[in-house]
C-alpha cells in the first residue's frame, strides 16, 4: 500500500503553511532558513504534531466502535491535549493519564496550560506522580481496565500516538505534502531539522522522504534534535518506527543506517527543562520573527538549528526547513524561564 491508500480523517485546515524566515536567515548569516508550521496546522485547541498523526488513528478509533479514548503524557502534554480535541470533535469521552514527567517547579504547572485546555474541552485529566519515560506504561493500562471494568470501551492511544501501528502515516504524509509545495513554491529543502522525543514525527518523515526519493526525488537530510535527554531510546524507538512505517508504505528496501539521524546536544540533562541555548533561541525567534517556540520541544530544536547554522555544519548553500511542531500552551507553565 502506498501512502494514499490508507484512510485518513481530515482534522487539519489543509497543507500547514511553509514561509521563509528571512530575519533569523539574515542574523544567523549561514544557510537560507524557512518554517512549516504545524502549531497552525487546524481548528482544534491550537493544533501540533499529534493532530496529523491521529489522522491516521481516528478511521480506527470509529472502525473500533469505542466510546473513550484514553491517552497518557506528561502534565505539559501537548499530545495528550490534542487528544482531548479529537475526542470532542467526536463526541467521545477522553481520559487522559497526566504524569510528572517534568521536574519544574512553576506555580500552576499541573492546572496551566495544557492540562488547562483539555480540561475545558472535557477531558478527565487526572494526575499521576510517575515520572518521564516514552515507554508503555502501567498507570495507562490502568486507566484502560478502569475503562472497561466500568464497562466502557476504550479506544488507547499510546504516548506520543507513537507506539501505534499507524503513529508514523501522518509525517510520512507529511513529506509528500512538502513535495507538492515545493514544486508551488520553486524551492528545494536539502535539510529538514525536526524536534524528536517518541520519535513518529521524525520516523514518518524518514519514511516518507526515502519514499519520495525512490520514486525519483532528490535526496535529502532529515536531522532530528532530541530534546528526550534519554538519547538512545528516543534513536532505538525512531528507528524502529522508521522501519515500521517504511514497510506500511511498501518502500520495498531497508532504510540505511546514513537515513536516521538523531543529533544530541540541545536537549539538556533532563526531559523539559530549558537550558540556556533553549531559551536564547525562544527569545531569537520570537524577537525576529513573531514566531513562538516552547522551552521542551520546539526552543530546544530550534537552538539545534541555530548552532548548525552558525557553524556551517548545515552548509550555506543549503535551504533548510524548520519543522514546526506546535507546543505552544506548555510556555503559560514556564514563565519563570523568562524573568
Ligand atoms: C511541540 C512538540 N514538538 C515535538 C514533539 C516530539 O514529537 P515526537 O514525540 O513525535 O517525537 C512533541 C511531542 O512529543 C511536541 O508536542
Amino acid at each position: 500500500m502506498s501512502i494514499a491508500d490508507f484512510e485518513r480523517y481530515p482534522l487539519t485546515f489543509g497543507p500547514s503553511p511553509v514561509h521563509a524566515l528571512d530575519r533569523l536567515t539574515a542574523h544567523l548569516g549561514g544557510a537560507q532558513v524557512w518554517a512549516k508550521r504545524e502549531d497552525v496546522n487546524s481548528g482544534l485547541a491550537f493544533g501540533g504534531n499529534k493532530t496529523r498523526k491521529l489522522e491516521y488513528i481516528v478511521p480506527d478509533v470509529l472502525a473500533s466502535g469505542a466510546d473513550t479514548l484514553v491517552s497518557i503524557g506528561g502534565y505539559q502534554s501537548n499530545h495528550t491535549r490534542q487528544v482531548a480535541a479529537v475526542g470532542a470533535k467526536l463526541g467521545l469521552k477522553v481520559r487522559l493519564v497526566q504524569e510528572r514527567w517534568v521536574n519544574w517547579e512553576d506555580p500552576g504547572n499541573d492546572r496551566v496550560g495544557n492540562i488547562l485546555l483539555s480540561r475545558i474541552m472535557g477531558a478527565d485529566a487526572r494526575l499521576d506522580p510517575a515520572g518521564f519515560d516514552i515507554g508503555i506504561r502501567q498507570s495507562w493500562q490502568e486507566a484502560i481496565d478502569e475503562i472497561e471494568r466500568e464497562g466502557g470501551k476504550p479506544y488507547p492511544i499510546p504516548a506520543g500516538a507513537s507506539e501505534h501501528r499507524l503513529g508514523g502515516l501522518g509525517f510520512a504524509n507529511w513529506a509528500y505534502e512538502l513535495a507538492a509545495q515545493e514544486e508551488q513554491l520553486g524551492v528545494f529543502f536539502d535539510t529538514i531539522v525536526v524536534c524528536t522525543v517518541t520519535g513518529s514525527t521524525h520516523a514518518g518523515m524518514i519514511a516518507g522522504f526515502a519514499a519520495l526519493e525512490e520514486a525519483g526525488g532528490r535526496p535529502r537530510h532529515v536531522l532530528g534534535i532530541d530534546a528526550s535527554a534519554t538519547l538512545q531510546k528516543t534513536r532505538d524507538q525512531v528507528s524502529r518506527i522508521a522501519r515500521h512505517t517504511a514497510d506500511l508504505i511498501d518502500l520495498g528496501r531497508d532504510l540505511r543506517e546514513d537515513e536516521i539521524t538523531v543529533l544530541e546536544g540541545w536537549a539538556g540533562d533532563e526531559y523539559g527543562i530549558p537550558v540556556d541555548s533553549t531559551i536564547e533561541a525562544i527569545r531569537l525567534a520570537g524577537s525576529l520573527e513573531g514566531m513562538i517556540t516552547d522551552p521542551v520541544y520546539e526552543g530546544k530544536s530550534m537552538a539545534g538549528l541555530i548552532d548548525l547554522v552558525t557553524s556551517g555544519e548545515i552548509a550555506k548553500d543549503s535551504t533548510v526547513l524548520y519543522a514546526h511542531l506546535g507546543g505552544q500552551p506548555a510556555l503559560n507553565a514556564y514563565a519563570g524561564a523568562f524573568e
